[in-house]
């Protein structure tokens, strides 16, 4: 995750969820992608060490384990500047230009202008960051597959380059597809830091259902004697990832009927939403400044040691 502010339920259900399970059966690397979040926040980069910490509480308080996974700070661990010189040497620039989201910014200039060499580069910057760890999965959505795939040409295209002993030193990893649903934010767009429509994970009882009561509904059901639609609804999608059989149950029914208002029905999605996030909330409050402190510096070594070993293969391979 990049570090351009706190994470909302749209990260938690799209990503850090599926990751908290993961833990259990992998050996997992989780970094904060500070170097990232430089690609589009250089003119003012003053936010990024605070939102930093910000999402490394996020990932502890949702349930990543330092006993479990390895959990540190991009930029902490110097290998992550390293690799990513060495495979921008053998990166056709062409590919980068074909990345979405390069080309997306080439048609919003007006917004920032993000015509910048570390804005281009930034997925050299991502497979270095995968392939640092020499690993077997990266667990994404749908929607992160490109990137992987990414990832595969430019290790593949190191390999056919260089070898160590005859044998390939990055492996090309596999996409483990995580379930991502698109989870809509107040606005019924998708969740999103950008449009200012997020329930943060750390959003107290009563600020949830503040954001819930402005959500919007149905569009069709404009007075409350008006049957609505849940599957028209952005309320009625949060009941379908998060509430019980029986209350999704009681939803259709009344909102099909006109038997409960908008203003009940949110309620109930702003109940189960609390039930989510409580948890969430008392772990984050466990964690003091030393302990984010603690679980970072051990994080550090324990990744730098894993990357160097890579790194110590890639400066063989390339005869450096
Ligand atoms: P944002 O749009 O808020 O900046 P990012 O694009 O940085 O969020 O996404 C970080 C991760 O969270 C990605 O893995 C992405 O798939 C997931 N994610 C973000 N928003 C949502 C959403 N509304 N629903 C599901 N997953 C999401
Ligand atoms: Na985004």
């Amino acid at each position: 995750m990049r570090p351009t502010g706190k994470l909302h339920l749209g990260n938690y259900m799209g990503a850090l969820h599926n990751w908290v399970n993961l833990q259990n059966d992998y050996e997992c690397y989780f970094f904060v992608a500070d170097l990232h979040a430089l690609t589009t926040d250089y003119a003012d980069p003053s936010n990024i060490l605070p939102n930093t910490r910000e999402v490394m509480l996020d990932y502890l308080a949702a349930g990543l384990d330092p006993a479990k996974s390895v959990l540190f700070v991009q930029s902490q661990v110097k290998q992550h500047f390293e690799l990513p010189l060495y495979l921008g040497m053998i990166t056709p620039v062409g590919w980068l230009e074909r990345v979405p989201s390069y080309k997306d910014m080439q048609e919003n200039l007006a917004e920032k202008d993000l015509s910048m060499y570390g804005f281009l580069g930034y997925p050299v910057l991502m497979a270095s960051d995968i392939l640092l760890y020499q690993p077997k999965y990266v667990p994404v959505g749908q929607d992160q597959q490109a990137h992987v795939e990414l990832t595969r040409e430019v290790a593949r295209r190191f390999n056919n380059f260089y070898k160590l002993n005859g044998e390939e030193v990055l492996p090309e990893p596999d996409v483990l597809l995580t379930p991502s649903p698109k989870l809509p934010g107040t606005d019924g767009r998708k969740m999103s830091k950008s449009y200012g429509n997020t329930i943060l994970l750390s959003d107290p009882e009563p600020e949830v259902r503040k954001k819930l009561k402005t959500m919007v509904t149905d569009p069709a059901r404009v007075r409350r004697t008006d049957p609505g639609d849940p599957d028209k609804c952005p309320v009625g999608d949060l009941h379908k990832v998060f509430s019980s059989h029986d209350t999704l149950e009681k939803v259709y029914a009344g909102c099909r009927t006109a038997g409960i208002g908008c203003i009940e029905c949110k309620g109930w999605a702003a109940d189960a939403l609390v039930q989510i996030l409580n948890p969430i909330q008392e772990r984050r409050a466990k964690y003091s400044d030393a302990d984010v402190d603690d679980v970072l510096k051990d994080g550090a070594a324990r990744a730098e040691a894993r990357a160097e070993q890579t790194m110590a293969e890639v400066r063989a391979a390339m005869k450096l």
